[in-house]
Parts: structure tokens; C-alpha cells; sequence
């Protein structure tokens, strides 16, 4: 769009090219210093997870339960007793959240899942978040948030969410009721069979590069 405003104007005279090259120099500074910002469009990094993690009560125990500490991002890749650094590994902490006795990596977590020890357990949106951001390489900050392909299979209900990855996006879920849901893509976007959105939510997709 940038540049068709450019070849536009081409023919103009010099102070005009001038004044249009220094405001389309200002727009593309503010729209990348608005996105480092914000990172509200589905990017992840440690603060979004945080968040997540401290809401649901897990940090009213991990301030070291498990030798595993929440206080921070260095402390969250270095795991617990068990897992050690193999918690970025989205089967190791999304089963410790989600499945009993749990058993990877050196042995087993004892006892409840984690989301039945929390004050306010992850839902199914908040999980899926985590995997992809643990997926992603575990950003520490938002703005270096980017999946290279992704296969949504989530049934996703009452939840706004912007789905963005760098090649490939496939999906076969269902948009239940009262979802707000944006597929964006770099190269392609593919729904097979299954994939279905209820009347009362909202569904986009759109081919566009991973910012
Ligand atoms: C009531 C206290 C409590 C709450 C709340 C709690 N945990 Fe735990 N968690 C523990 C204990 C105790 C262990 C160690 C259990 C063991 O090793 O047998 C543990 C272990 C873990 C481990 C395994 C770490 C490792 O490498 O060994 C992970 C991951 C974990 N918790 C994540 C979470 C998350 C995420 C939440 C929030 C959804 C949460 N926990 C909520 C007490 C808690």
C-alpha cells in the first residue's frame, strides 16, 4: 500500500515527494513502535504468560513448590525438581497442569493435576495460549512472537483471539458461541471438514505476514 501511494506520487514535484517521503518515514516508525508496544494481536511473551499463570493461583505456590519458582522468566525456563529445562517443552508443562500423577521426565509429579490445585484453573483458550507461546520458543518478550505453521483443533467458546502464524495455518475446530476468532497467515490457511462458526461469533482469516 506503501509504495503504490509512492509510485502515486512520483510525478509530483520535489517538495511534495519530499514532505509525502518524511510522512510515510513517520507512519512506518509509529505503526512499528505501536506494535512493540501493544503486542495485542495473539503475540506472547513472558508477561502475557505471567499474568496468566499468577491469575489462576499457581504462583501462590510456586514461589518454589517443586523447586519450581514463577517469579520470573529466567526462573521459569530453568523447571523444577523434576523437569528441569525440559519444561519448555509443551508436553512436559502442559501435562503437569493437566494430567494426574503425572509422569515425565525424571519421574512423576505426585498427586492432582496443577489445574486442580489452582484457585482459578487455566481454561481451554488460556492452555492452548501457553502451548503455542512454549511452541513458539518460549519469547521472553511479545513482539518476537511468531509460529511457523499451526493446526487449531480447539473448540474455542466466548474467546477473542487472534491466531497469526508465519507459513501455514490449518484448522478443523469448531467457533462456538460468542467467539471473536481472526486466522492470519503468511502463505495459506486451509479448513477442512469440521471446521464450523456459530451464528453468534465472529470469525476472519486473512493472508498477511507474521509481525
Ligand atoms: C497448592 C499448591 C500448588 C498449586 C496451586 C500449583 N502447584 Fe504446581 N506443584 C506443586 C507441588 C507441591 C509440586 C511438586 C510435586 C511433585 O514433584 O511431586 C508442583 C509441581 C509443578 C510442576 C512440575 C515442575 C517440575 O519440573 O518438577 C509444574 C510444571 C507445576 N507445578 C506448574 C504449576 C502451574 C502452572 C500451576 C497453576 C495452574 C500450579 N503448578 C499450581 C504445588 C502447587
Amino acid at each position: 500500500m506503501l509504495i503504490d501511494s509512492f509510485k502515486f506520487y512520483s510525478h509530483a514535484k520535489n517538495n511534495q515527494m519530499k514532505i509525502l517521503s518524511l510522512s510515510l518515514i513517520i507512519l512506518y516508525f509509529s505503526l512499528c513502535s505501536t506494535k512493540a508496544q501493544t503486542c495485542n494481536s495473539g503475540e506472547l511473551g513472558w508477561s502475557e504468560i505471567s499474568n496468566m499463570l499468577t491469575a489462576a493461583g499457581c504462583t501462590g505456590c510456586h514461589g518454589m513448590a517443586g523447586g519450581f519458582s514463577l517469579a520470573s522468566y529466567t526462573n521459569f525456563i530453568q523447571g523444577g525438581n523434576n523437569c528441569g529445562s525440559d519444561i519448555t517443552q509443551s508436553e512436559n508443562f502442559l501435562g503437569a497442569i493437566t494430567i494426574d500423577n503425572f509422569n515425565a521426565c525424571q519421574g512423576t509429579v505426585n498427586g492432582m493435576s496443577m489445574n486442580d490445585r489452582a484457585t482459578n484453573p487455566l481454561d481451554s483458550l488460556e492452555l492452548l495460549q501457553i502451548k503455542r507461546w512454549l511452541n513458539a520458543g518460549v519469547p521472553e518478550l511479545c513482539e518476537n512472537f511468531c509460529l511457523n505453521n499451526e493446526f487449531v483443533q480447539t473448540t474455542l467458546s466466548g474467546a477473542l483471539y487472534h491466531f497469526e502464524v508465519d507459513s501455514v495455518l490449518e484448522a478443523n475446530n469448531s467457533i462456538a458461541s460468542n467467539a471473536d476468532i481472526t486466522y492470519e497467515a503468511g502463505q495459506r490457511i486451509t479448513l477442512y471438514s469440521g471446521f464450523n462458526v456459530d451464528v453468534s461469533s465472529v470469525f476472519h482469516a486473512y493472508i498477511g505476514a507474521c509481525e
